[in-house]
Order: C-alpha cells, then sequence, then structure tokens
C-alpha cells in the first residue's frame, strides 16, 4: 500500500462520525475539511485540520489537491426525511462541485455511497452487481436515489475524463461519537442511549427487519486500502458487515450488554423500510484483502464504553 503521508486531502462532511475516525488515521496529510456542521454538534478534529464552514454544494475553489473524499451528506433517515431538498443538493450539485475539484487538480476522488442504493434488495447478502429496488418517489429517495445519482455522475467522470474515481457502498457503521439526539440517531446510538438511561428502546415496526453492522476500526482499515491500492479505478465496493441480526435482537443484546432495566416500545414501521440487509463482501475480500475483524458485541462493548464516558 502506498504511504499517504504528505498529500493533500480535501474532505467533505469530514466533520462527521466516519470523517473525525478516519482524519485521526490520516497522519502527515495536509488536510482541508469542508463541512457545513449540519449532522455535527462537536468538532472532533485535531487542530492541525483546515476547516471551511460551508455547504459542499455551493463549494468552488481553485486550489489542488491529491485526493478528494466526498463523505457530506445526511445519511439518519429520519434526518434526510426532513430535509429531502437539502439531502439531494449535497447529493448531487455538491457531487458535481467535488468532482470538478477533482478533475481540476487530477486527484483520486472517494465518494462514501450506502447500500440504501439498492433498496428493498430481493438478494441477501447483496453484492455490487445488484441493481437494487428502490421507489424513486418515496419519502427515502431523496437519500437513495441522489446517492445512486451521484455513483452515476462518478462513472460518467471516470468514463469521460479518465478520472480515479472508487466508489464504496457503506452499510450500517457504528461506534463512538455517533449521535444519539433527535432526528441525527441511529439506531445502535439511540439503543444504547434509551438503554443507559432507562428509557424504553424503541423499534419501528415488528423489530424482525434485519440488518448488519461494521464496527467503524474496520471501516477505517477498509478506506485505508481503497485510498491506497492501486488498480481500483471505477471500482465500486461493498464495505459492510455480512452478519444479519434483527432489529429486536439487537435490542435485547444491548440491553443485556448495558445490563439496563430497558424495555421496548415499538413504534409505526417506517415507510419503504428495507425488510433484510447485509452485505457480499467477496469483492472487498478479494480486491482489498480485507475483512471486518471486530464483532459485534465487541464494537458494542467499546461504543458503550464511550457512551458511559461522554454523554
Ligand atoms: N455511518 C454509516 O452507517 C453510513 C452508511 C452508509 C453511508 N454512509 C455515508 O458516509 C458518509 C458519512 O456519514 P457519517 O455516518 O459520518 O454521517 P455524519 O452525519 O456524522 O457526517 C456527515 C457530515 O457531513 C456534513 N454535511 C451534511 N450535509 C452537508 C452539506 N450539504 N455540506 C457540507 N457538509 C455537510 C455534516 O455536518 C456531517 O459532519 C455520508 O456520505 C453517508 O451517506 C454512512
Amino acid at each position: 500500500m502506498e504511504n499517504l503521508s504528505g498529500k493533500r486531502i480535501l474532505i467533505s462532511g469530514g466533520a462527521g462520525f466516519l470523517g473525525s475516525h478516519l482524519i485521526e488515521k490520516l497522519k502527515g496529510c495536509e488536510i482541508t475539511v469542508i463541512d457545513d456542521f449540519s449532522t455535527t454538534a462537536v468538532n472532533y478534529l485535531p487542530r492541525n485540520v483546515k476547516i471551511i464552514k460551508e455547504g459542499v454544494e455551493r463549494f468552488t475553489t481553485n486550489e489542488k489537491f491529491d485526493i478528494i473524499i466526498h463523505m457530506a451528506a445526511r445519511p439518519s433517515p429520519d434526518d434526510y426525511m426532513e430535509h429531502p431538498v437539502e439531502t439531494m443538493l449535497s447529493n448531487s450539485i455538491g457531487t458535481y462541485n467535488m468532482l470538478e475539484i477533482a478533475r481540476k487538480s487530477d486527484a483520486l476522488f472517494m465518494y462514501t455511497s450506502t447500500s440504501e442504493v439498492y433498496g428493498d434488495s430481493e438478494i441477501i447478502p447483496t453484492p455490487e452487481t445488484y441493481w437494487g429496488k428502490v421507489n424513486p418517489i418515496g419519502p427515502r429517495s431523496c437519500y437513495d436515489e441522489s446517492k445512486r445519482f451521484s455513483e452515476a455522475l462518478c462513472m460518467s467522470y471516470y468514463r469521460e475524463y479518465g478520472l480515479d474515481v472508487r466508489i464504496q457502498r457503506i452499510f450500517n457503521t457504528y461506534g463512538p461519537r455517533l449521535r444519539h439526539d433527535s432526528s441525527y440517531g441511529r439506531v445502535i446510538s439511540r439503543f444504547i442511549y434509551q438503554a443507559l438511561k432507562g428509557e424504553d428502546l424503541t423499534i419501528h415496526g415488528d423489530g424482525m427487519q434485519t440488518r448488519a453492522f461494521l464496527y467503524v476500526d474496520d471501516w477505517i482499515d477498509a478506506t485505508l486500502r481503497m485510498l491506497t491500492l492501486k488498480n481500483l479505478a471505477g471500482e465500486v465496493i461493498n464495505i459492510g458487515s455480512d452478519k444479519e441480526i434483527t432489529i429486536l435482537e439487537l435490542a435485547n443484546k444491548i440491553i443485556n450488554l448495558t445490563r439496563s432495566t430497558s424495555k421496548i416500545k415499538f413504534l409505526p414501521s417506517r415507510p419503504d423500510d428495507p425488510k433484510r440487509r447485509a452485505a457480499d463482501i467477496s469483492k472487498a475480500r478479494k480486491l482489498l484483502n480485507w475483512e471486518p475483524k471486530t464483532s459485534l458485541d465487541e464494537g458494542l462493548e467499546k461504543t458503550i464504553k464511550w457512551f458511559k464516558e461522554n454523554i
């Protein structure tokens, strides 16, 4: 793998959960973050990172970079359904702006897409070759379809300009620093917070829907490989876990691990919520020589410890 030390790296959405963890590992790089802090409340970035507080859909620059990572997005379903237009703009005009900077810099471009591009997948675990079953006009479409558009735009830059674009389709990733509050919370951070507070754990639907969860350290490992290995231009790679668990099992596991007295409360299901989700990671295994190392129990223990100390 190539050494990234000394590289000039521009990261949109770099102040967020995944971005802040990744940046800690990019030691010796000159990092610029463009972030509007719309979904991030606490800034965990090291002091030497240059921060530009701006919406990615409005951002242009003549500066040149070696690597561009486009992560700016609103990934939490409750939040993106509350802000559908902003969600679509960061994943369309925002993607265009970042791709243009990459084209002018002749930079390596990495896009953090999502398993949501598969929609309510009929093939589990889902491979990259599956084209998706997405409702193009449903309440989740602002996220799913704009991520799909972004992927298509990335591939257009690869085909027309020969830009070195690399797309990762991230499946649910969790760990310390995930927000638990308001509409930004994601299932694991919300459950842990509710369990630690002795509140009911809230499940949308009957809890029989499945997800597969990746611990953030494993995501960083895969991402560093995607940034440094050669011959990945134009590749789309699932980064996630292949170990499915129902949301009800997850809730009970978190109640047990936190030794909480909380109960479970069922809420109406979310529209177009995928019934099952797990990643086929054969391609990542082969191209990146990568696979997740952290078990769910181990990752949850670390995340719970962080929540106990920080929230
Ligand atoms: N964590 C996951 O499970 C997961 C799964 C699939 C895909 N992803 C993708 O990974 C990326 C990072 O996700 P995360 O989990 O770190 O989320 P996050 O919400 O913690 O981080 C996103 C960051 O983008 C910023 N942002 C949002 N809209 C912006 C805009 N218009 N202009 C500038 N900045 C903006 C936010 O302020 C935040 O700092 C996103 O693109 C997301 O779609 C994450």
